[in-house]
């Protein structure tokens, strides 16, 4: 008895064709005995995703969807590479060392420094290595002056992206968070005298947040800082995550101070997968120069053959991102990313203008640097929430966050579309559209979603990348 595909599967997988994967039944609780034909394999998988969603429809997520053919190539040419091994990969170490000399660059550092960062994961592994460089350098100075250096505190607006809270609690540093209120999303020098002291290890500024899209109040920050140096004594240095604005700022807004032209700013990150174009798995860290960056955090290891400084997070990690980048840094040069950045930023504008002319929304960012369009629905809407409208715009395939704000301003929910380059003015059009078809359906039958509570708001959005 060969003819159950479960049980050919099992006893005579080398017989089985593509067509018996549809009736294949994969063991939940265990891996399966014998192994498929590489084709049945390859569809059972595919076919488990059909649900998913399309990544190109996810307008929740920052992360690069859009590859070109060649791109492509470079992915299949290194993918098999472990990066770690840069005695085997030199070539590969080397194009890492030349694109952190490029950001520093592209980010205004001195010139006369030898800059220092690397790649990363994402985001998040470069935020906590900046975090920690300024926690090691803070004590350092605390235990040279003889002073107490077992309280470190970092200051951050509510409006931080999970990232910073995991860092905080994995590395016990005291969060000092800056509350939000209704109508600023911003971390401000409003709460500022409040919040720092001399066990400050930096103050974390955003270019280009997770909830809104815009920048804290960069330079008025890093003034603020320098009269508190000149009344305490006591300085305190920037980092600014600009896991977004990094790849955003510099090609749409080259006289905008958001960067290492700022003295106090020593370390800034970004996302290489987000609007630096590559593929999931890249990130950026770069110090304004090689002492920030403190040399207690590096580790020396002979294991892969060659002494090799290791000083990050992660040890073994995909090598195909950093060829990835080194090609989208070539391919396109500043020229190309400015071209691209200036129309997404220009397409965000136009799906904004769309929606707000509907009458059912309130822009929520003030000012429109990176190409995310946040709303809220007007007041006067009650019988239909934010939440209602992300489901509602499910049905045509668009993912699309709702979330509540964070503390002081979770009374207000948002409605994020992060508009990425692939999307142009047509299918933006579509989009609009659907949002506004479900708007006026959801006006007309009433919506039943109810907001998450803050736990669950929290445990979700600010995730969200
Ligand atoms: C402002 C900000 N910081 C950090 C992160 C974390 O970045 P990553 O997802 O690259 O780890 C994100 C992700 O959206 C972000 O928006």
């Amino acid at each position: 008895m060969t003819d159950h595909p479960a049980r050919m599967a099992a006893e005579e997988p080398e017989k089985m064709t593509p067509w018996d994967m549809f009736n294949m039944q994969v063991p939940t609780d265990h891996m399966p005995e014998k192994g498929v034909p590489a084709r049945v394999a390859k569809a059972v998988v595919n076919s488990e995703a059909w649900t998913d969603a399309r990544p190109m429809m996810n307008l929740s997520s920052f992360v690069t969807t859009f590859t070109e053919p060649e791109a492509e190539e470079i992915v299949h040419e290194h993918f098999l590479k472990n990066y770690i091994d840069h005695d085997m990969y030199p070539q590969l170490f080397a194009m890492e060392g030349r694109m952190v000399r490029w950001l520093h660059h592209l980010w205004n550092g001195p010139a006369d420094v030898s800059p220092y960062g690397t790649a990363t994961v994402g985001s998040s592994e470069a935020c906590m290595l900046a975090g920690l460089a300024h926690k090691w350098n803070w004590r350092q100075a605390r235990e040279k002056a003889g002073k107490d250096a077992t309280r470190p505190n970092m200051v951050t607006g509510g409006n931080v992206q999970i990232v910073w809270k995991k860092f905080l609690r994995y590395f016990d540093v005291e969060p000092r968070i800056a509350p939000l209120k209704p109508g600023n999303y911003r971390l401000t020098t409003e709460h500022l005298e409040r919040l720092v002291d001399e066990n400050t290890i930096a103050v974390v500024a955003i270019a280009g947040q997770t909830f809104t899209g815009e920048d804290d109040d960069i330079q008025e920050i890093h003034d603020w800082l320098d009269a508190y140096e000149k009344r305490t004594g006591i300085s305190i240095p920037m980092h600014i995550d600009g896991a977004s604005g990094a790849f955003v700022n510099p090609f749409c807004y080259p006289d905008y101070k958001w960067d290492f032209r700022l003295p106090r700013v020593q370390s800034i990150n970004a996302s290489g997968h987000k609007f630096g174009l590559v593929p999931p798995g890249l990130g950026w860290v770069v110090f304004r120069d090689d002492t920030v960056f403190n040399k207690d955090l590096i580790f020396y290891v002979n294991y892969l053959g060659g002494e090799m400084p290791t000083a990050t997070l992660n040890f073994s990690r995909n090598a195909f991102q950093i060829a990835y980048q080194y090609y989208t840094f070539i391919r396109l040069g500043f020229e190309g990313y400015a071209r691209i950045m200036t129309k997404t930023v220009e397409n965000a504008v136009h799906l904004r203008d769309l929606l707000v002319q509907s009458g059912y929304f309130t822009i929520m960012n003030e000012t429109q640097r990176i190409p995310v369009v946040a709303l809220t629905l007007k007041p006067e809407y009650t019988n239909f929430n934010e939440f209602d409208i992300s489901a509602k715009v499910r049905e045509r395939g668009w993912v699309i966050s709702a979330y509540s704000m964070p503390p002081d301003a979770q009374a207000i929910n948002s409605l994020r579309v992060v508009v990425r380059p692939h999307l142009n003015a047509n299918t933006l059009g579509i989009l609009a559209g659907d949002i506004i078809q479900a708007c006026q359906w959801l006006e007309k039958h009433g919506g039943n979603a109810t907001p998450p509570s803050l736990h669950d708001a929290y445990k979700s959005s600010p995730a969200k990348c």
